[in-house]
């Protein structure tokens, strides 16, 4: 964390060397406290797709040692899945809902009609939520990641303070937030003198925020609401977010909808809910040779056919 907080983001050469670093002492922590040997284990899970391919070949390559040495089956999994059925580790939901997940390097909205039976309906065209989050709090100098620091100081401002735009609302469940950003940097070239006091950077950070948030729930609630599916499963390092927590709990509850929120420590990632994932797919008979290669996307079919 403290690495990435001094280069105001994640440096993807630099986040491979610490994975590599950290697997072999982490993986040993973990044994030493859970009490379980490696041999009690049913199979190696391990995360290919998708996100930044230097630091999913470190966990691959890892996985795969793990798995030949032991002679466990190998199961590879998609991490937005993993996000999607994190809540699993805490409740159990019935099925179909509709799963927001969303975090520093993803904003999808899926239909979940079984364990691993995701249909996207929608996604960011450009940067994700927490990278917004990210991007508006190096811009205002307040740290990385910037989505907790954002959440603590939008608590003290006005969330109608201004109104930055509420991109792609009302067309559809693509989201947009690069342009959002874009607002938030001119608002702050523009008011630079009361940018220097607190109160008025807590109305600029309320008032970004909500409009992220309003785009969210908006479009998930749009979602569940002409599938009609009455459950929301939000997940991924931004459904930490207290506003959009409240927001989301509250707009379900008048429309009849149950909304599922993970406990904090199951929103951010986490292995635990690769795990989930590996083993459900394990029991239906999926393993992986040591051919398994790792992806920097991830293709989910569509639900509803785009345009
Ligand atoms: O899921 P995650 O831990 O990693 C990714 O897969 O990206 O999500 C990290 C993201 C960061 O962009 C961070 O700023 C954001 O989640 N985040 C938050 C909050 N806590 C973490 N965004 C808004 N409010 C929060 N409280
Ligand atoms: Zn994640």
């Amino acid at each position: 964390m403290n690495l990435h907080a001094l280069f105001g983001g994640v440096v993807p050469e630099l986040a491979a060397r610490k994975h590599l670093e950290a697997l072999f002492p982490l993986t040993q922590q973990v044994l030493r406290e859970s009490g379980v040997s490696l041999k009690e284990i049913d199979c190696i899970g391990v995360t290919v797709k998708p996100g930044l391919v230097p630091s999913l070949l470190v966990g691959l390559s890892f996985a795969k040692a793990l798995a030949f040495g032991l002679n466990k089956p190998l199961v590879g999994v998609d991490h937005l899945e993993a996000h999607a059925f994190s809540i699993f580790l805490q409740e159990k939901v019935d099925f179909p809902f509709i799963s927001l997940v969303v975090s520093g390097g993803h904003t999808s909205l899926f239909m979940v009609k079984g364990e691993g039976e995701m249909y996207l309906l929608g996604q960011t065209r450009d940067d994700a939520a927490g990278e917004a989050f990210d991007k508006v709090a190096k811009l205002l100098n307040l740290g990385y990641p910037g989505g907790p620091v954002i959440d603590k100081l939008a608590k003290e401002g006005d969330p109608q303070f201004i109104p930055f735009p509420r991109p792609l609302a009302g067309a559809g469940w693509d989201f947009s937030f690069s342009g959002l950003k874009t607002a938030v940097v001119q608002y702050v070239r523009e008011h630079e003198g009361e940018m220097r006091d607190r109160q008025h950077l807590a109305h600029v950070v309320a008032s970004f925020q909500r409009a992220v948030v309003d785009v969210l729930v908006e479009k998930t609630l749009d979602a569940a609401r002409y599938l009609r599916v009455p459950r929301i499963v939000v997940a991924g390092g931004v459904a930490a977010n207290s506003a959009l927590r409240g927001i989301m709990r509250e707009r379900g509850e008048r429309e009849g909808i149950k909304v599922y929120f993970p406990p904090m420590a199951l929103c951010m990632d986490n292995a635990s809910m690769v795990a989930y994932v590996a083993a459900y797919r394990f029991a239906k008979g999926e393993s992986h040779g040591l051919d398994l290669d790792v992806s920097s996307r991830s293709v989910y079919r569509r639900l509803i056919h785009e345009g």
